[in-house]
């Protein structure tokens, strides 16, 4: 309820939290194929409209002051589609780092990859890599994109980096995921009507909420955002306790 006393005391007014206390939330964002193939279009169209999902829901995010938006665009069994996917996938992340790198540094937004992109093509690690280092003194929201990210890949590599420190334990090997340093998950929502997780964020949905929603991920825009932080309202976080 920090969000109202902030409010309150600015003297704008009780104002509802935007995120109902939400400060993290991660996307599964699925459906692009069925979105196109509903349409008779070539899937990379469908992808193509996916990216454009992307950046309204960044910039909704932002606007709602979210600490941390996460987006699942790449997984490490995403390597089993055909090259051509693959290749308009990379070519779509190339363009959208491109056309939008300057917004996020305008917008005081901290860009973040977990995965492990350095087995993505050269070019486009680099151009992640001058994303990363353009974005880091920033303060703002965290737009973290995981590509090539696997969380079974993730804690086996955070736990071998754990083992060689010392002993492994809950803390140390979360010391060493890729996701160190972000606030914990709130929220996880997966579009599409697909209900799992396929690989994505399993230590840390331990105790987030899920939501699963049948919008197909080009169609998610941020009243949909909005209507899922609803539901999180609702939820009664009892982590164990009673
Ligand atoms: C999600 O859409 C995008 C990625 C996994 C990269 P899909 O391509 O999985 O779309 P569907 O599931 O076939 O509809
Ligand atoms: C999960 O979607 C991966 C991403 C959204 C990047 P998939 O479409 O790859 O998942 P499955 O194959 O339906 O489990
Ligand atoms: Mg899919």
């Amino acid at each position: 309820m920090q969000g109202f006393d902030k409010l309150s005391l600015s003297g704008v007014g009780v104002m509802p939290d935007k995120t109902s206390g939400a400060r993290h939330v991660a996307i599964i964002m699925d459906g692009n194929g069925r979105w196109a193939k509903k349409r008779h279009l070539p899937r990379a169209v469908g992808h193509q409209r996916g990216v454009e999902a992307v950046r309204t829901l960044v910039r909704a995010a932002r606007e709602l002051g979210l600490d941390a938006l996460t987006l699942y665009a790449f997984s490490t069994e995403n390597w089993r589609r055909p090259e051509d996917e693959i290749a308009a996938l990379m070519g779509l992340l190339r363009r959208y780092i491109v056309a939008d790198i300057d917004e996020f540094v305008a917008n005081n937004i901290r860009l973040k990859v977990i995965g492990d992109y350095r087995a993505l093509p050269g070019d486009v690690v680099t151009l992640i890599d001058d994303a990363l280092a353009k974005t880091a003194g920033n303060t703002g929201t965290w737009l973290v994109i995981a590509l090539n990210y696997g969380s079974q890949n993730e804690i086996a590599r955070a736990a071998s980096a754990a083992a060689a420190k010392g002993a492994i334990t809950p803390a140390s090997i979360e010391a060493e995921l890729d996701t160190a340093g972000l606030p914990p998950l709130d929220l996880l929502i997966r579009t599409s009507g697909e209900v799992r997780l396929s690989n994505f964020l399993l230590w840390q949905a331990a105790y987030a909420e899920l939501v699963f929603t049948d919008v197909l991920w080009p169609d998610f825009a941020p009243q949909h955002l909005r209507a899922a932080l609803a539901e999180f309202a609702g939820r009664e976080r009892r982590y164990g306790g009673r």
